[in-house]
């Protein structure tokens, strides 16, 4: 089968190598060989030894009937949108990394996909190079899943790890990130949680079976995370984690980013460095945990090319993997959802527990300020009681 590239990145010539480097491995698993027929990027490679497959001109790949799957690495959902599109209506399979149009535009192209009898597979744009999206649809599928959460964010997790394990600053680890080649080009997406956001709406999507939007979910990052909060964390047995999470609720799903405090009791707490982990819950399974490199080159790429492989092993039928559309009407909203929370503030013990009574109050609080823990309530309770404490942290727990 032949292939075409779209966007020479870190992912991009990743998939090129491991291509290169597993041939054989590749052709067995493919029951084909697979060739890269062209590489589609605006820039010049001068000297690079795949030169000579670089073409400036999307329409090319577009048409040429012998290219039968096209992977997708540019990102975003600019050009990336349009070239995504005009590749499935050509009748040609789609393999992405890209988790942005998959979350924002996924039920659209899946639409495309299956009026044309073609896939459009993106194992790689949650997780990494984890297997989740097919254990979900396919191992999983007995189950009725009620609950999934992870950290869907390497670059977040390295530098959390970073700062509670090492004390580096967050501006270094941020750097060291962005060199190791797992930060998005711009590290924003990463640091405010859009990243984990577009990642917990395909996890939601492809749990419980509907389009959950990006808007709808909302998403705080680890900026406001201080040194204080990581030292109270380990105080009381717990870590900083950012975590997405989603929730069904009857017909309704809740769903939100957020940076928790994890007890070292739960698992996801030793998830370190650039590692992702993700638990789904399931009425038959109960708890099941995946683990491994959530962002990088070489992990990333190794789950585009197992989509590569499914692609051909399915060039005459679609593989079965969707959902239904989904909206507001759907939206569990987040800030009813329950947990016990933790809260530093500039208040006095006496002011907390007129104004939560059954605090737990952290020993030794960092800073000399008042740290405590509240029994379960929902996001909207704990804001309202923290509103007069001059709260300047108020984190979820996850027990
Ligand atoms: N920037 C992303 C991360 C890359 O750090 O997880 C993998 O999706």
């Amino acid at each position: 089968m032949f292939i075409a590239i779209l966007g020479f990145g870190t992912v991009g010539s990743g998939v090129m190598e491991v291509i290169e480097k597993n041939a054989d491995r590749i052709a067995q698993n493919a029951a084909q060989e697979i060739k890269v027929k062209y590489i589609v990027d605006v820039r010049d490679f001068p000297g690079n030894p795949y030169e000579s497959l670089i073409v400036k001109d999307f329409s090319v790949v577009e048409n040429d009937p012998e290219v039968k799957t096209v992977v997708e690495t540019i990102g975003g959902t600019g050009v990336a949108y349009d070239f995504t599109r005009r590749c499935l209506l050509a009748g040609k399979n789609v393999v992405t990394s890209n988790k942005e149009l998959v979350a924002t535009h996924g039920h659209e192209l899946i639409e495309i996909a299956k009026q044309k009898n073609i896939n459009y597979l993106f194992e790689a744009s949650v997780g990494g190079g984890i297997p989740i999206l097919r254990p979900i649809t396919q191992c999983l599928a007995a189950n009725k899943i009620d609950d999934v959460y992870g950290i869907l964010n390497g670059t977040t997790n390295y530098i959390l790890t970073e700062m509670i394990a090492n004390g580096t600053s967050f501006d270094d680890a941020l750097k060291a990130a962005q060199k190791m080649g797992y930060a998005e080009a711009d590290p924003t997406a990463d640091i405010e949680g859009h990243d984990a956001c577009r990642k917990i709406c395909i996890l939601s999507a492809l749990c419980f079976g509907r389009h959950m939007y990006p808007q709808d979910v909302p998403t705080q990052g680890i900026t406001g995370v201080k040194a204080a909060d990581v030292e109270n964390a380990s105080r009381i047995d717990c870590k900083i984690k950012l975590l997405g999470r989603a929730i069904h609720y009857g017909d309704k799903v809740a769903a939100y980013v957020a940076p928790h405090l994890v007890s070292r009791r739960n698992l996801i707490s030793s998830v370190e460095g650039v590692m992702n982990g993700i638990v789904v819950r399931g009425n038959a399974i109960g708890d099941v945990m995946f683990y491994g490199a959530g962002a990088g080159k070489y992990p990333t790429a190794s789950a585009v090319v197992a989509d590569v492989i499914d692609a051909a092993k399915h060039l005459a039928a679609r593989k079965y993997i969707g959902w239904e559309d989904g909206g507001p009407e759907y939206v569990y909203p987040a800030e009813l959802v329950e947990s016990r929370w933790y809260v530093r503030c500039g208040a006095e013990e006496s002011a907390v527990k007129a104004a939560f009574g059954d605090a737990e109050f952290i020993d030794g609080a960092a800073g000399g300020q008042c740290a405590f823990v509240t029994g379960s309530m929902s996001k909207k309770a704990v804001d309202e009681l923290a509103a007069g404490l001059d709260a300047r942290t108020v984190l979820r727990m996850l027990d």
